[in-house]
């Protein structure tokens, strides 16, 4: 049974003058059950009404009449509350889940509406530093969560694969550089030769104007300047297709900065001819003085694009490829007066789509704690030393915790990337964050391994009890503690938790959400003797472990991390 929908329906029977639908848009799920399973608040119905928000509850529940599943029917203030009979919580959810299994958790609102995310985008032949490792999760799990809600999503890397560094490269290979320790050591070769050309550029400055002849090369199609900057690019690639097989993460297009390179003649003549661009100290701007921000810079005073150019180009190529409803852009929030230039400069052209459909997803810095996280190289950080890191140390734990587990080093791998993945997105996006392999991997605190325990848990009890996932007639009155309750809501909330993740473009809400669903769960498990139940309590029980072990799974699969069946 759907409650907000026969709660909703049964609300616009009265004159509170909205549709059911409207109504379930406003029906709200309290923090404290105390205020009931569900909440109708009536503040907007003052307008329509004319009168204060607490008569309107009550006028409105006067005219209701209290169907089984509602237990009880409450005003506070404004809010009309709902209690729903605490069997009919527990059978709606199971059996939706015995019904649906997983499925449960998702919706078709989304309806097959594009959305363009353009997430991780590395610069090429500079390393994968922990900067892209937020980028990249918070990327790949709203990839997931809209794909729950039945939009059509399509993931794209919008590689730094063209501009300057490719000139100081070129130059950097030719003076310094050795094929072999290239194809060695990668990128990490690389990133010597390029910080060794910026050392060396400081007292011979016609270093730089080497660099920019070979760009100028490489834009006019010149044959060894192109293979040089493939050969870049391959090796660049090798090194993070490692780094996102490990993750589990793919992408729909890998059309980076270079793929505009013959598109942005276009777009600049376009600014020109709708009497945007302005002339100032030599380069090509788009003056945005009016909407309080510094002119987006169109071409530099040799003619040379920019990376707004690129993003402008690759904006109205992505709308017309993909149709988008919205595209979402992913990354530091030290880019924010970037995006809000361009997006502007895409509105004045009169793309009236921009401003609604344009979202910028910033998120905050990661710095290194105390926690024991050595650096290599340096002062980089390679998100490949903190993946290792994390796994090795996963892997101690494991190994002191039960030695005996087969596959050993598969679940160290699982729990090492998901303690990462997960503390990455534990708290609202714009919070910085410390890195603390500590913290992250710390078995009992609100962490990945923490959840992904829980599951293991969960699964090992169905294992024992040989419970085998048919359970067609179950006695749901047997399941009444509240701990049981709890746990069964907190599962049946994970539905609606996605979409609010969605509507907020925030994981967390789904971490969060994980932390509750464990914890209830843990509740559960030590006041509920599951094993030594009888029979058909047992079943029932049962069908509870198996939704949560299933609401878990599929939380965790939303941020794109492991659940390994034990631990
Ligand atoms: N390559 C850029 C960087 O590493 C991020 C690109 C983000 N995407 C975009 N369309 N601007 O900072």
């Amino acid at each position: 049974m759907d409650f907000v929908k026969e709660i909703a329906e049964m609300l616009a029977k009265t004159n509170a003058g909205l549709t059911a639908e409207e109504i379930s848009g406003m029906i709200e799920t309290p923090a404290d059950t105390k205020n009931g399973d569900y909440a109708f608040p009536c503040f907007r119905l003052a307008k329509t009404l004319r009168k204060a928000p607490p008569l309107i509850a009550q006028d409105i529940a006067s005219q209701l009449e209290k169907p089984d599943f509602v237990s009880d029917i409450q005003v506070v203030n404004a809010y009309i509350n709902f209690y729903v009979n605490k069997t009919d919580t527990v059978k709606s959810i199971i059996s939706q889940f015995v019904e649906n299994g997983a499925a449960m958790f998702k919706s078709s609102i989304g309806s097959e509406k594009v959305i363009c995310i353009d997430y991780s985008s590395p610069n090429i032949a500079k390393p994968f530093h922990v900067g892209h490792l937020r980028s990249t999760v918070i990327g790949n799990s709203l990839k997931n969560i809209y794909t729950a809600l039945g939009y059509k999503v399509v993931g794209i890397n919008h590689l730094g694969d063209w501009g300057t560094q490719f000139g100081k490269l070129i130059v950097a290979y030719k003076l310094w550089g050795d094929k072999e320790a290239v194809e060695r050591d990668d990128i990490k070769e690389l990133s010597r030769i390029y910080v060794k050309f910026h050392q060396e550029a400081e007292n011979k400055p016609e270093l730089n104007d080497e660099a920019r002849s070979w760009l100028v090369k490489m834009q006019e199609g010149d044959k060894e300047a192109l293979e040089l900057w493939q050969w870049f690019c391959d090796i660049s690639m090798k090194e993070f297709n490692r780094i996102y097989d490990r993750l589990g993460i793919t992408f729909d297009s890998y059309a980076g900065e270079s793929f505009y390179n013959d598109k942005m003649q276009a777009a600049v003549e376009e600014i020109r001819e709708k009497g945007l661009l302005t002339t100032s100290e030599g380069a090509q701007i788009v003056d945005l003085e009016a909407y309080n921000m510094p002119p987006c810079l169109i071409l530099r005073s040799d003619g040379g694009t920019l990376y707004p150019t690129r993003d402008i180009s690759a904006a109205i190529y992505r709308k017309k490829t993909y149709d988008f409803y919205k595209c979402l852009y992913v990354t530091a929030l030290d880019q924010n007066l970037h995006f809000a230039q361009w997006f502007k400069v895409l509105e004045l052209m009169g793309y009236s789509w921009a401003a609604d459909s344009l979202v910028h997803i910033p998120f905050g810095l990661v710095s290194l704690g105390d926690g024991k996280l050595s650096t290599r190289q340096g002062h980089v950080v390679l998100m490949e030393d903190i993946l290792n890191q994390a796994v090795e140390k996963a892997l101690h734990i494991i190994e002191e915790k039960n030695p005996d587990l087969a596959d050993k080093e598969k679940v160290a791998e699982d729990v090492g990337i998901g303690a990462v993945i997960f503390d990455d997105m534990f708290n609202t996006r714009i919070k910085n964050i410390v890195l603390d392999l500590d913290r992250m991997l710390n078995f009992d605190g609100e962490t990945g391994p923490y959840v992904q325990y829980t599951h293991a848990r969960a699964c090992s009890i169905l294992k024992r009890a040989q419970y085998n996932g048919v359970s067609s007639d179950i006695d749901y009155s047997l399941i009444s503690d509240e701990a049981s309750i709890a746990l069964a809501k907190a599962v049946g909330d994970m539905g609606a938790k996605v979409k609010e993740a969605a509507d907020k473009n925030e994981p967390y809400i789904i971490s969060r959400q994980l932390i509750e669903i464990c914890k209830q769960f843990n509740r559960f498990y030590n006041t509920n003797n599951i094993m030594q139940s009888e029979d058909k309590q047992k079943q029932a029980r049962l069908a509870l472990v198996d939704a949560a072990a299933a609401a878990i799974r599929f939380g965790l699969a939303l941020l794109g991390i492991n659940a390994p069946e034990s631990m």
